[in-house]
């Protein structure tokens, strides 16, 4: 898989996407991540990205120019080897909902672009002639498209083959199959006098199995009532 992340903002993806196993996916060859800086699409002295939002108002709106720039380039140059049809995908607070479900979709894709919005937004062009889909990781607000992007590429990422150790984890974990993961327990069986459920001791899969199903149906309706009721 291959990712274009267009931001202001570049430095703000050094954590995440160089330690642990996301540089482990990127030195195996899985995942490939490409940040550029808008600002090298701009042609002026100061290189801008943003200037006043048409018809007044608080804050600044991202220039389309720079956007449409950066894209074009990425999509003439992805072109050459044969690829078109590439998502073009804004973070937006205005955006669909990320689950679990977009992450498996977007899961599929070969290659993405992703547009890092900053500011009180990009211009109504950019969404309306270059992104493809607009994503929001919840309903609140940050401070710039960037956090969101590593989220959401962080989610995808673990799901391509070869990233995790035991790919069958990601079979029970939550949201997978619309329900919370059951509790799970490591040594010592007994930590200050909280002992392991005898059930998962007992070495009866068929039954370990039964007593995970349900917990995990007990905790969801607990948690996440929303959840139990989409699932039905
Ligand atoms: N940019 C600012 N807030 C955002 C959010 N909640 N999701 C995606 N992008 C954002």
């Amino acid at each position: 898989m291959q990712i274009f992340i267009l931001t202001i903002s570049p430095e703000t993806f050094q954590g995440p996407f160089n330690c642990g196993l996301f540089q482990k996916a990127v030195d195996k060859g899985i995942v490939k991540v490409d940040i550029r800086n808008i600002r090298d699409y701009t042609h002026d002295k100061h290189h801008t990205t943003d200037d006043s939002p048409y018809g007044g108002g608080a804050g600044m709106v991202m220039k389309p120019e720079p956007i449409f720039e950066a894209v074009e380039t990425i999509k003439a140059e992805l072109a050459q080897q044969e690829i078109t049809g590439v998502p073009v995908i804004l973070m937006t607070p205005q955006g669909q909902l990320f689950t679990q479900a977009v992450a498996q979709k977007m899961n599929q894709y070969e290659n993405m672009i992703i547009i890092c919005g900053q500011y009180e937004g990009v211009d109504e062009r950019v969404r309306e002639h270059l992104v493809t889909e607009e994503i929001s990781i919840g309903d609140y607000v940050l401070s710039g498209g960037e956090l969101a992007a590593m989220v959401v590429v962080n989610a995808v990422v673990r799901l391509l083959p070869g990233f995790l150790g035991s790919p069958q984890s990601l079979l029970s974990e939550s949201h997978t199959d619309g329900l919370l993961e059951y509790p799970q327990y490591t040594r010592p069986q007994e930590f200050r006098n909280w002992a392991v459920p005898d059930i998962l001791l007992s070495g009866n899969h068929a039954e370990i199995a039964k007593w995970r199903e349900n917990q995990a149906i007990i905790r969801t309706k607990q948690r996440r009532p929303d959840m139990i009721e989409r699932a039905n």
